[in-house]
């Protein structure tokens, strides 16, 4: 007997800038769509994302870097602060200020460059380096909703980032 397939990804749309992930493959499902809007726009720009240990940001960068065509190992950047991609048709970088006792440590580490050049920022605790980073196209926020459900909020959006948000919850 053949198993019995999973459900299909839904990736709910429950209020304007608030989603729903009851599975990480609705997370992942967004991350496949939200590949296909940074790809539409050359992949310039900035996310950041916020949440308690474990929402899920890490989980939700490794799926969107996959969609994004990056093959092999991709490691949390917990102690290395930073991982670049090459992908390609633009680079990426996933960040990670947890460990940074002081915002002054972004500019200590020289991450500024990082974020004057073309290309895809994914940040995880950026707070960490308040008053160091420029506006971000996405703040995106996770909190835990159960053992694999994932409330998911917009918080604040660039242009750029309202038009990445519809081609990812759209119709
Ligand atoms: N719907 C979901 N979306 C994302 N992760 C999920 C989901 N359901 C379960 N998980 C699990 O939750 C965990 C999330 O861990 P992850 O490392 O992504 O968190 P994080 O927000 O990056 O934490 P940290 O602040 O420590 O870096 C993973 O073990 C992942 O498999
Ligand atoms: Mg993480």
């Amino acid at each position: 007997m053949n198993p019995v397939p999973p459900p299909p990804a839904t990736a709910t749309v429950a209020t304007g800038n608030t989603l729903l992930w009851t599975s990480e493959a609705d997370t992942q499902a967004f991350a496949v769509r939200l590949a296909d809007a940074l790809q539409a726009v050359g992949g310039d720009a900035f996310i950041a994302l916020h949440g308690d240990l474990g929402a899920g940001k890490t989980t939700l960068v490794r799926h969107l870097l996959y969609a994004l065509g990056v093959t092999g190992r991709i490691k949390s950047p917990t102690y290395a602060v930073v991982e670049s991609y090459a992908l390609p048709a633009f680079a990426a970088w996933h960040l990670d200020f947890y460990r940074f006792n002081n915002p002054q440590e972004f500019e200590d580490a020289g991450l500024r460059d990082i974020f004057v050049s073309s290309g895809l920022k994914l940040v995880e605790w950026p707070d960490k380096a308040d008053g160091h980073l420029p506006a971000a196209d996405w703040h995106l926020h996770l909190s835990s909703a159960g053992e694999t459900s994932r409330t998911v909020q917009l918080r604040g959006h660039s242009a750029r980032g309202a038009q990445l948000w519809s081609a990812c919850t759209g119709p």
